[in-house]
């Protein structure tokens, strides 16, 4: 091992190199107009794969953007890993946050800014430098590998599940081992064992067919702006629970142990509050805030929009006003069964003097993975190597909605290796990576292989 760490050490001019070189893409998958970006992307992946060592590396296309596929199995009998990851990232307004552009990667402070440093692209080349670093010593590894890189996380997995489906022999393998999280903070080490899952709704809410001269119309006409702001302001209620009915039925309430165990993580509400610049927190009464994070369903508008919102001032009573809104559920309740019961309740919330349209724009599932696995042991065998540090155990109030369908499609259960922290800045202005973070993160990596075939054969030789 010590040739692999010291090969690491001495390369890491070259990695800031190459990691710039893909950050320097700007895979937006939302937006239309990155549609070649995203195609230059995989392959710029694909390339890094047959650069590695990968063998048959392959781009497959979808209805939506390509999935890459590499894979090296040159260990017979040896365990085999499915590694996930995502080369997409999310869109970059506000620009003007930015301290330094987006798609240009610049170092401060030992940190590497740049959308998708973190989220994900980052923890998806610390795997790409694990691999390289054990071929180029070794010549081999000590697990197989499969990897699947897409590029449609941020937008829901939407045509990753399909794949999944029809691909269930090439993709077989033991476990999943995903870096696609936090670590619990700054060079804390943690092992997620949890992610909510998520309904992405978008609420259309329509008044007169055009717009109308707010003082000749305003009085007679129920403003569509002023009738979306009363329904979002009812999906709560004092006590900051969601009020559509039936949203807690499957909820599947915290343990005392998780509660004790949740408790006993070092966290404190009022830093938390102070990073965020707010003055009080907020959320469902009778929960910690970890609770509220991890393990309790949660319902946000992530934008509205409608009207006149240009400089200056304009008399409009609009056509038009619209919501996005998304609720973050929790085992077990189901994506789509919780849009059906919301697209329900804004039936019943909306006034008879406009007409309102919901959509489902994507959903997935929550997740729980097991912790006493082997891939789990492994992984904290390896963080402690890798970082110096016994890992904490922690869940994540974020989605990965391809988790539960590999478990469902392939039967294994998924490792949850994230090496950002939580003030990384991801889905905003000055996302960044803690470079501890990416160097620790690729030590981690080659111990976790090292480390998995013994965990793997341990246990079954005992049974
Ligand atoms: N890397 C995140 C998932 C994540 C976020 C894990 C926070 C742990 C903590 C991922 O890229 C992401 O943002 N996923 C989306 C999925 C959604 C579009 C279905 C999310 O959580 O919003
Ligand atoms: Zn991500």
């Amino acid at each position: 091992m010590d040739e692999i760490l010291s090969y690491i050490q001495g390369n890491k001019e070259r990695y800031f190199a190459e990691l710039k070189e893909l950050l320097a893409i700007p895979s937006i998958s939302t937006n239309p107009e990155n549609g070649p970006d995203m195609q230059r992307c995989a392959q710029w992946m694909a390339d890094q794969m047959r650069i590695i060592g990968l063998q048959n590396v392959k781009l497959f296309p979808t209805a939506g953007h390509p999935i890459v596929y590499g894979e090296w199995l040159g260990a017979p009998g040896q365990p085999t890993v499915l590694i996930y990851g995502h080369y997409d990232v999310q869109p970059v307004e506000p620009l003007e946050l930015w301290t330094s552009p987006p798609f240009e990667a610049t170092v401060r402070e030992n940190r590497l800014y740049a959308r998708g440093s973190a989220d994900d692209k980052g923890q998806v080349f610390i795997h790409f430098k694990g691999i390289e670093a054990f071929l180029k010593i070794k010549g081999s590894l000590p697990v197989n590998l499969k990897l699947l890189i897409e590029g449609e996380e941020e937008i829901g997995s939407t045509n990753l599940g399909a794949f999944v489906e029809e691909q269930k022999d090439l993709l077989s393998a033991d476990l999943v081992l995903i870096s696609d999280s936090s670590m619990f903070g700054e060079n804390t080490p943690s092992i997620c064992y949890g992610l909510r899952g998520l309904s992405y709704m978008q609420v259309d809410v329509v008044g007169p067919n055009k717009d109308l001269h707010s003082g000749s119309f305003g009085g007679a006409v129920h403003n569509p702006i002023q009738a979306l702001a009363e329904i979002v302001s009812r999906l709560h209620d004092r006590n900051g629970r969601v009020t559509i009915p039936r949203f807690y039925d499957d909820v599947r309430p915290l343990t005392r142990r998780e509660r004790e165990a949740f408790k006993k993580l070092p966290w404190s509400d009022r830093k938390f509050a102070g990073e965020l610049g707010v003055r009080q927190l907020y959320g469902e009464k009778g929960f910690t805030t970890l609770e509220r994070l991890w393990a309790r369903p949660t319902l946000e508008c992530n934008g509205i929009w409608g009207g006149f919102t240009g400089e200056g001032a304009k008399t409009v009573l609009p056509s038009k006003a619209s919501a996005k809104i998304s609720m973050r559920l929790v085992p077990d309740q189901s994506s789509t069964k919780v849009a059906r019961l919301f697209e329900r309740h804004i039936k019943k919330l909306a006034p008879k003097s406009v007409q309102t349209k919901t959509t489902l724009l994507h959903g997935g599932e929550p997740a729980i993975t097991p912790i006493d696995s082997p891939g789990v042991t492994a992984a904290v065998a390896a963080l402690r190597k890798g970082f110096g540090k016994t890992p904490l155990y922690q869940r994540e109030g974020g989605s990965i909605p391809i988790v539960v369908q590999f478990k469902e499609m392939l039967g294994i259960d998924t490792v949850l290796l994230g090496f950002g922290q939580p003030d990384e800045n991801a889905h905003a202005p000055n996302e960044f990576f803690n470079l501890d973070h990416f160097f620790g993160g690729i030590r981690t990596i080659v111990h976790f292989f090292n480390e998995l075939p013994g965990h793997m054969h341990g246990p079954r030789k005992k049974r």
